[in-house]
């Protein structure tokens, strides 16, 4: 009896030590998990931060430490918030305005060129209607005179005959500075008449032999479209006779439902295209850039294919939809 009861006993501290102990390790586990959880809602929270979510709060609840960097990590959450808003409006602010300024800028372009368009017409018209007869009246006025001039001395005849020729000159001159402003044959028989002209007048006498393929669905076109595409073959055409050093040039106009195609090909020399804009004295240069910006305008596109010794090949593409932009 006197042995039994310290087994008692030992059996039950030996069930005492055992409930403290499990009773420790609770306590130790609610304790780490107190301390643990937050720490890895922080580091979740500090994760989605970095994703880019700006917009879920930090969201730990504790009292201690952890919950100040917590709250420190929320407001810093909710400034950078505020901020990355603040530059997209401010983006957003500054795409509109670039817009506008944009549209705006090509409203300009559209009434310089077309402004420039009237005046070039006016000039014509008056060289055409002025200058030029007046010039033609000269020419048989000398032709007349010098019929009329039986006794003159040889050397007033030939005065005559210089005073002629300048005349004829000058009428030749005139007329081709009429075609360059305003080629009247554009507005009576559209674009592939004046081409024609003015191939005969630049390339002609330069010996570049061209051959024009007109389809007849693109006989006539709205009168801007014309306009517009006219300058551009005419510049195309300007620098084949001042570049290429050219044999032939091929001129297409084709059309395809809403879209008119331009092409102008000469066997010339070529050049790197891709340099153009790098090279010296390149902003002296607008012929290129004219026609690509009248493209732009119609809502078309141009292409330059050209390589040294490999000729040039511009091609220009403009919907015929678009014609209510100008
Ligand atoms: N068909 C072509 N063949 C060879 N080179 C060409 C041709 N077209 C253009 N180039 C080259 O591209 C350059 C730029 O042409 P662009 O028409 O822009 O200017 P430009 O003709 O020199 O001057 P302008 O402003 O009077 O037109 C030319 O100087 C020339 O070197
Ligand atoms: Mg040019």
């Amino acid at each position: 009896m006197a042995l039994a009861l310290p087994l008692q006993l030992r059996d039950r501290l030996i069930v005492l030590t055992a409930l403290g102990f499990l009773a420790a390790l609770a306590v130790a586990w609610i304790t780490t998990r107190h301390v643990v959880k937050p720490t890895e809602q922080l580091t979740a929270a500090a994760e989605r931060m970095a994703r880019g979510d700006l917009a879920s709060p930090v969201g730990v609840a504790a009292e201690d430490e952890v919950g100040k960097l917590a709250e420190s990590l929320d407001i810093m959450r909710q400034r950078l918030q505020a901020a990355l808003e603040a530059i997209e409006r401010t983006n957003r602010e500054l795409e509109s305005r670039v817009a506008e300024r944009t549209a705006r800028l090509g409203q300009l372009l559209r009434k310089t060129i077309s402004a420039q368009e009237e005046e070039r017409q006016r000039l014509a018209r008056e060289l055409h209607d002025e200058t030029a007869q007046t010039l033609a009246a000269l020419t048989i006025a000398l032709d007349r005179a010098r019929d009329g001039l039986d006794r003159a001395t040889p050397r007033a005849l030939e005065q005559i005959g210089l005073a002629k020729v300048i005349a004829e000159r000058l009428l030749a001159e005139t007329r081709r500075l009429i075609l360059g402003l305003r080629p009247m044959v554009l507005d009576d028989l559209g674009l592939l008449p004046a081409i024609r002209w003015q191939c005969e007048s630049y390339l002609g006498e330069l010996g570049v032999e061209a051959t024009i393929e007109g389809d007849p669905a693109a006989a006539r076109l709205p009168g801007h479209i014309e306009v517009a595409l006219f300058r551009i073959v005419q510049e195309a055409i300007s620098n084949v006779a001042r570049h290429a050093e050219a044999e032939h040039v091929r001129i297409g106009l084709a059309r395809d439902g809403d879209t008119v195609t331009v092409t102008v090909a000469d066997d010339g020399r070529g050049f790197d295209a891709e340099r153009i804009g790098r090279e010296p004295g390149h902003d002296e240069r607008v012929g290129l850039i004219g026609m690509q910006e009248r493209v732009a305008l119609l809502g078309g596109r141009m292409e330059i294919r050209s390589g040294r010794g490999q000729g040039t090949e511009v091609v220009v593409e403009v919907p015929l939809a678009e014609e209510a932009r100008a």
